[in-house]
């Protein structure tokens, strides 16, 4: 193929011999996961810049040939990364590389800020937006618009679709040991719409403070904030939120991340646990459990949640941000007996519910197992890339701790001192084109986070392939060398 035009008049530069090999490990892939292998390899070539935006691709028929795989299946890639951006397609005029991917843009540090100059990006808390279930999800949203009655499109009940409250109840009953009353659900449009619901009922009874974690998710903080409820950073100890600070602060209520402590990957111990709701029980509080990557078991017992302990005493909440994807803003949250009517008030008046349609596809989509498939895919996806990063550390970096690898979506990696200090770390692996985050911009106070000799950093994986993983590790130690130098 010569190099040709793009729809925007400047040059493409893909040809045949240099762009179009990087697509042929993927054409002989396993016939059943050609398809997928296809679409990930090319979506690769888009991100890193191989195949420059502009680029004209290949007739589906011509690059079928090339590759020796059916036209079926290059004409399926191709619909699918239109529908995600990274193609641009026109009536008959051919495929071009779009420029979604350099316009994407961070817009704030706690909400999944990537890097786009980052060759590899290990932001935490990010799925695989690949693995999203497009047809099953589909076919979910074809068969409610069938069979939704006129009245489905009214008014939703705040609290959420029946339906979907049952659904959720069975699910958070099963996997979670959540004490799911479906009369107690109220389906919210993520963890963040469910702070600002508590933060609005806690300021509405007169609490100005609310407890969160130190290191924490600065999403916390900025959601209560904005509720008019200050926040108060707690230290950790190994075991979780320590007790004594919590007590001292005279907070009453405390916002928690139980299962995989957000950023340090830590489980609550099961004392740990009691003494919190002991606490609870003793000032008449209220601890907010955000149960945000609970669904990511790899090699440990499943932690059940707190609020199964204590429904009178916990808030609990959850979405499907990390499971499926964030941008369907929705989730769920628990509330004790006590403040159910203020919560629904609040959610009735933020919104007069949650979109109907939306609950109605994904309460099909609960019922026919398809989230629970859902799961196990992402669990087998993100387990590989773990043990790729795990391995990729261990071989870089000898003498790394790395922890927080039970669960979840990231891990911390602790890298001895002999790697200099913090910024000059971090300045020398961007430049390498490798995106990090110190466990130190997690942290309220001065030093948060845990200062201490050698680097800490969180390192989220769930997102990338594992051979990103190792180039990501690869060029990370390449850059320390070359700084030692
Ligand atoms: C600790 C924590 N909880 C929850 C969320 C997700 O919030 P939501 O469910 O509103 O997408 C995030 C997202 O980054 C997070 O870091």
């Amino acid at each position: 193929m010569t190099p040709s035009t793009g729809p925007d008049g400047r040059p493409g530069s893909a040809d045949r011999s240099a762009a179009w090999e990087l697509l042929l490990p993927a054409a002989s892939a396993p016939a059943r996961a050609r398809g997928r292998a296809l679409q990930a390899a090319l979506r690769d070539a888009v991100r890193s810049g191989r195949l420059a935006q502009g680029t004209r691709l290949p007739s589906s028929r011509d690059l079928a040939a090339d590759l020796g795989v059916s036209r079926g299946l290059v004409t399926e890639a191709y619909e699918q990364l239109t529908a995600e951006g990274y193609l641009r397609s026109g009536r008959g005029a051919g495929t071009w590389v779009g420029d979604a991917v350099r316009a994407a843009r961070p817009r704030a540090r706690d909400l999944a800020p990537r890097s786009p100059g980052a060759r590899v990006d290990f932001v935490p808390g990010t799925p695989d937006l690949s693995l999203f279930p497009r047809s099953a999800w589909a076919a979910a949203q074809r068969s409610v618009l069938t069979e939704l009655p006129h009245e489905g499109l009214g008014y939703p009940d705040p609290r959420g679709l029946p339906r979907l409250r049952t659904a959720l109840a069975e699910l958070l009953t099963r996997r979670r040991g959540v004490v799911a009353d479906p009369e107690r659900i109220v389906v919210v449009s993520g963890v963040a719409q469910a702070s600002a619901l508590l933060g609005g009922v806690l300021h509405a009874r007169g609490s100005r403070t609310v407890g969160v974690e130190d290191p924490g998710s600065p999403q916390h903080s900025a959601l209560y904030a904005s509720a008019g409820v200050r926040t108060v950073p707690l230290p950790l100890d190994e075991e979780g939120l320590a007790v004594g600070p919590l007590r001292a602060s005279g907070v009453r209520a405390v916002v928690t991340t139980p299962a995989h402590q957000f950023p340090t990957g830590i489980a609550y111990s099961a004392r740990r646990r009691a003494e919190l709701l002991d606490w609870a029980r003793s000032v008449g509080g209220l601890v907010l459990e955000d149960d945000y990557d609970g669904d990511f078991r790899y090699d440990r017992a499943p932690v059940g949640a707190l609020q199964g302990l204590d429904a009178e005493h916990v808030a609990y909440t959850g979405s499907v941000s990390k499971s499926l994807a964030p941008g369907l803003r929705l989730g769920w949250l628990l509330v004790p007996g006590s403040l159910m009517d203020e919560v629904v008030e609040r959610k009735r008046t933020t919104d007069l519910g949650h979109p109907a349609l939306d609950q109605a596809v994904f309460a099909r989509f609960l019922e026919r197992g398809d989230y629970d498939r859902q799961l196990r895919l992402c669990q087998r996806a993100y387990r590989e890339r773990r043990d790729a990063l795990v391995a990729a550390l261990g071989e870089h970096f000898p003498g790394a701790r790395v922890s927080g690898i039970a669960a979840g979506l990231h891990a911390i990696a602790a890298l001895p001192g002999r790697h200099g200090p913090e910024e000059r770390f971090l300045a020398g692996v961007a430049e390498a084109g490798v995106a990090v985050r110190p466990l130190t911009a997690y942290g309220h106070a001065d030093g948060g986070g845990g200062a201490g000799p050698g680097v800490r950093l969180v390192l989220g994986y769930a997102h990338l392939p594992p051979a990103r993983i190792r180039e990501g590790v690869r060029l990370m130690a390449g850059a320390v060398r070359s700084g030692d130098r």
